[in-house]
């Protein structure tokens, strides 16, 4: 890994993975490509500055910003518009043109200069329907399956692979789905190295959450910061269910596949917190107030939006199995990191945050 080019790589997942690249490989070239489009990005830059990480101001749906970056051994695709949200009401020009032009724009470039590729893909992959259809029912404050409910791709731990994929998934699930199938066929014609991530929600500092992307940080905010705060959707009472992976685990299980890619070149696996990560809404509630040392008043809005899901747990069962990854840092340690990060920077962020 001489030269490394991270798309997106002032966004939270992309910034995280080339700080942690470069201090792993400091002889190495990490350029962090970025059109800082996501605010609070541009708070990346004196970090990824300091830690000796190259930055070029650029868009992914601009070959030409990519040839200006210059050539690579190695790209990481962590550029998008992340919201599985995006696109219902308007346009989804942005979201098709960033996630799916976008990582083509990205294999072209690995094809021109025989780079590896990888593209951290999502959970949202898998249809709504389905995930929707699944036997939950209210077990405390969350949502839970039967012990013994089992069906294709799925049981109660969690989501695999094999999971059915016909269906609709959100604008941004398909974009997601179809860079995946491009990575494939580029791998296919033109002997790409490649690895994929179907990763489930990621968190840590540095994510700048907002409504319709990155709850785990918009809630541990509002709890510190102060401000609004709603359940939303699924009768509006904060019983849905996400698995969580510190972004962290996300790199360590990146370090371990690229530290023998030969081996593990055309890899997909799902990669999430697993049960023993997941949390309800309700209970982050709880994890955060404690937190903040103060409860926040959480209202509700019953309607469901187009995308939502009620659960969503990862099984990492094909990826331990082959690799021996699992998550490392629990849900609470997560919690804790993010809010001891939001009392550290609170004047930077919470003009971005609020
Ligand atoms: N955060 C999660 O929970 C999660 C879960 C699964 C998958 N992912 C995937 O991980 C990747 C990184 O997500 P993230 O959470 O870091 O999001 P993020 O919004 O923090 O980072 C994305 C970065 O891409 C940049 N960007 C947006 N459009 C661009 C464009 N056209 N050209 C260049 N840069 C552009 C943004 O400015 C931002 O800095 C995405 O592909 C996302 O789909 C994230």
């Amino acid at each position: 890994m001489n030269r490394v080019i991270v798309a997106g790589g002032a966004g939270f997942v992309g910034s995280s993975l080339a700080l942690s690249i470069k201090r792993d490989h400091p002889d190495s070239d990490v350029i962090a490509l970025d059109n800082l489009k996501r605010r609070g990005s541009e708070l990346a830059l004196e970090r990824l500055r300091e830690c000796g990480v190259g930055f070029a101001h650029g868009d992914i749906r601009c070959p030409e910003d990519l040839a200006a970056a210059g050539p690579c051994d190695l790209f990481l695709d962590c550029s998008a518009e992340p919201s599985v949200h995006a696109g219902y009401g308007g346009s989804p020009a942005y979201l098709i043109n960033t996630n799916l032009l976008g990582t083509i724009n990205g294999l072209e470039h690995a094809r021109a200069h025989g780079a590896a590729f990888v593209l951290i893909s999502t959970s949202r992959v898998y249809p709504i329907a389905p995930l929707r259809a699944l036997p939950l029912a209210v077990s405390g404050d969350r949502l839970d399956l039967p012990a013994d409910a089992a069906g294709p791709g799925w049981s109660r731990a969690g989501i695999a692979e094999d999971f059915p994929l016909a269906g609709p998934r959100s604008l941004y699930g398909a974009t997601k789905l179809a860079s995946e199938m491009l990575v494939e066929e580029y791998r296919a014609a033109y002997g790409l190295r490649t690895l994929v991530y179907r990763s489930g929600v990621l968190a840590g500092p540095w994510q700048m959450g907002k409504v319709d992307q990155g709850f785990m940080v918009l809630w541990a905010s509002r709890h510190l910061y102060g401000g609004g705060l709603s359940y939303m959707g699924f009768g509006g009472h904060g019983h849905q269910v996400r698995d969580v992976l510190h972004v962290d685990d996300l790199y360590d299980i990146l370090r371990l596949q690229l530290s023998d890619l030969e081996r593990w070149d055309g890899s997909l696996f799902n990669v999430g917190g697993g049960a023993a990560n997941s949390v309800s809404l309700r209970e982050l509630s709880a994890l955060c107030a404690k937190a903040a040392g103060r409860p926040l008043e959480i209202g509700g809005v019953a309607e469901t939006r187009d995308a939502d899901i009620p659960w969503y747990v990862t099984d990492c069962a094909r990826v331990t199995a082959a690799t021996g990854w699992r998550p490392t840092r629990s849900i609470e340690r997560i919690v804790d990191d993010i809010a001891r990060w939001l009392v550290d920077n609170r004047a930077r962020l919470e003009p971005i945050l609020r």
